[in-house]
């Protein structure tokens, strides 16, 4: 059976700035919120932080010859906020590292798919994302890096899973800064979703005929039976980890269910007149990152979970493979994902879907010469997924590319290095390495098809 993609489909990776670039306090480089969280006993495996990381700072040209040696024909990273902005004022220097960046990109055939914010929030905001300023700061950020790369950036992405970043972030504090506090998660994703609103519409005006979208992260919410109690007990999940932000974007209001449920924690000043206007500025294009589905039964309440109006939630295993995030692989639950949103969000909005991350972490050990077979791990999630994104397709959903997470092994956030995602292994000296993986995708990125 050939497995065939459209014509224009386009191929990549994708990586975020605090996971790889390293050089956290090369010219003038102010700290993040993951600089500090970093710092912070016990927050990370192993005490690992991203002050190198894959030093991509000072290897982006060898990375970039990597993905064009793989044939990529696209390459999605993040900005770092506190390197290009100390404070208010534009730090040229840091700026200048992006500009070398998508020169070499397009030098060298990638096309640059850029995202501002991948959880890097500069640390000296006051508040970070549970101040309603930091949105307007975000503006003023996005427009600075604007100015000096949309001659030759076309695509532009606000925020990379607001979900992780509100409610990871201030909610079960597993990510940076760190806090566990369900009003505090409520008001960081209202204005982060302000944010990605306020930047749009500044984008849009200097730039109407640039690609804007937002990545949300998926992982749909599956009910053990359908006893009503499961059944409910999955669709809270579900409100918290992604109605929350489609509904605003794509239908202009928070669900009332939502509100209902959040009625405790919610600020009754959050909302402002012409908020809810402002987040459904339209957008091109969906990003969509994927990497499981989950089942829930209705158990005995217990805080400290993300899911902050579900903390009956119980996880059911389904007894699938899963992955070394302990993640059950379920590709069919992609397709149907993608069909959904095509049906309830993009197509109606008549914006586009990209797979802006899909991937898998897995324990292998390389070889004596550093080569890491990942034929039967990795290569089989990617090519099963894959395979899923063809079905979507031919189910009628509008996907245009397919970005995998991630091009080198890199800092998994809270997991620091012990996670491997890449399709290239970095061994000690920060040598990258293509896996089986690499190789078996370079084909499928040139020929558009696979066996
Ligand atoms: C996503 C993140 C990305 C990476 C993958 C594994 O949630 O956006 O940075 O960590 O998970």
């Amino acid at each position: 059976m050939t497995i065939q993609f459209p014509d224009d489909f386009f191929f990549g990776t994708a990586t975020a700035a605090y996971q790889i670039e390293g050089a956290f306090d090369a010219d003038g480089r102010k700290d993040s919120i993951w600089d500090v969280f970093s710092r912070v006993p016990g927050a990370v495996a192993n005490g690992d932080n991203g002050d190198v990381a894959c030093d991509h700072y000072h290897r982006y040209r060898e990375d970039v010859a990597l993905m064009a040696e793989l044939g990529m024909s696209t390459y999605r990273f993040s900005v770092s906020w506190p390197r290009v902005m100390d404070g208010d004022r534009i730090n040229p220097a840091g700026m200048d590292f992006y500009s070398r960046l998508v020169d070499e990109l397009l030098d060298k055939g990638v096309d640059p798919w850029l995202t501002l914010y991948h959880w890097d929030l500069p640390a000296d905001l006051p508040g970070g994302w549970t101040n309603r300023d930091t949105a307007k700061k975000f503006v003023d950020y996005s427009l600075a890096v604007h100015e000096r790369l949309a001659d030759r950036v076309r695509t532009w992405t606000t925020l990379n899973e607001p979900w992780c970043a509100a409610f990871l972030g201030y909610g079960n504090g597993e990510h940076a800064p760190g806090h566990k506090n369900p009003t505090e998660a409520f008001q960081a994703a209202h204005h982060l979703l302000l944010a990605h609103g306020l930047a749009v519409q500044a984008l849009r005006e200097v730039d109407p005929s640039a690609s804007l979208g937002i990545t949300l992260n998926f992982s749909p919410a599956l009910p053990a039976t359908d006893d009503p109690s499961d059944v409910d007990v999955a669709r809270r999940v579900d409100q918290t980890f992604y109605r929350i932000f489609t509904e605003p974007i794509f239908h202009g209001a928070y669900p009332p269910e939502l509100l209902a449920g959040a009625k405790d924690f919610w600020p009754a000043q959050l909302v402002h007149d012409g908020d809810l206007a402002t987040i459904s500025a339209p957008i091109d294009v969906l990003g969509v990152n994927f990497y499981s589905t989950s089942m829930f039964r209705a158990g005995e309440p217990s805080w400290g979970g993300p899911h902050l109006l579900a903390p009956d939630a119980s996880y059911v295993s389904r007894g699938l493979p899963v992955t070394d995030m302990g993640w059950e692989i379920d590709p069919g639950g992609l397709r149907d994902l993608l069909i959904h949103l095509q049906a309830e969000y993009t197509g109606p909005a008549g914006a586009t879907l990209v797979i802006t991350e899909n991937g898998s972490a897995w324990a292998e050990e390389p070889d004596a010469d550093g080569f890491v077979d990942d034929t039967t791990t990795r290569l089989a999630y990617l090519r099963d997924h894959l395979i899923a994104c063809r079905e979507a397709i031919d189910a009628g959903v509008d996907l245009r590319g397919y970005l995998t997470w991630s091009l080198i092994d890199n800092f998994e956030w809270a997991f620091g290095y012990s996670k491997k995602f890449g399709i290239v292994a970095m061994d000690a000296d920060l040598n990258r390495v293509p896996k089986a993986s690499a190789y078996w995708y370079s084909q499928v990125a040139r020929t558009r098809q696979f066996q």
